[in-house]
């Protein structure tokens, strides 16, 4: 497989800043891979409107529709298989993954969140963050198991916590920096370049050309 028939799927809930960055880093050589769908469990994410934009084929699933997580989840396991995706990235998707998905996609989903794992797991962490006065927070990208923003740490990027911050200056300090990993993350993923022990990720030493 050359590098560029490496196949993404993202999936989404919101405004889709960081599927954004995934987008301009293919569209700039950065990151050598195609984007085949992306996928929203919300109707007006406007991350759907972003992927048009750019010739992305865009899917909302209506969890409604489904009896369950499950079914959303075997529906939706489906249609990345049908799209033969080597890789899921989690980019502002707010359902939790059931344990059937993340058994069919194993070591092959990545999240990004905006905090230092494994501090402050889960919601409203930037809040959170500042509520504990931590001096320093940031973003991580991992791999995504059972348990909810416990997976494997790819990368982080760490931002000071101004006094004067509240939870929305402080994500947006964090978010310039999610821009830079996420991306960053997925070609050392593309590129081979994770040596994964337990649930700890090193860089593989690089072979002299
Ligand atoms: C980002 O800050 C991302 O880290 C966070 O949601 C935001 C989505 O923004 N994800 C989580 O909190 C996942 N637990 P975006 O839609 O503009 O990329």
């Amino acid at each position: 497989m050359t590098s560029s028939n490496y196949k993404i799927g993202v999936l989404v809930s919101g405004r889709g800043t960081n599927l954004q960055a995934i987008i301009d880093a293919i569209e700039n050589g950065e990151l050598k891979a195609r984007i085949a769908v992306v996928i929203s469990d919300k109707q007006d994410a406007p991350a759907l409107e972003r992927s048009r934009k750019h010739g992305i084929e865009a899917v909302w699933m209506n969890p409604k529709q489904f009896a369950s997580k499950k079914e959303y989840d075997l529906a939706l396991a489906l249609e990345l298989k049908n799209r033969q995706i080597d890789l899921v990235c989690l980019a502002g998707y707010m359902r939790i993954l059931s344990p059937e998905f993340i058994g069919i996609f194993s070591g092959k989903i990545i999240n990004i969140h905006p905090s230092l794992l494994p501090a402050f797991p889960g919601l409203n962490v930037q809040q959170k963050a500042i509520d504990y006065g931590v001096k320093f927070s940031g973003c991580t990208v991992h791999f995504v198991n059972e348990e909810v923003d416990g997976g494997a740490i790819i990368l982080q990027a760490v931002v000071p916590v101004h006094d004067s911050d509240d939870a929305q200056t402080l994500a947006d300090r964090i978010l310039v920096q999610e821009h830079l990993i996420y991306p960053k993350a997925i070609q050392m993923i593309i590129e081979n370049r994770l040596h994964i022990e337990n649930r700890k990720v090193t860089l593989k030493e690089s072979i002299p050309s």
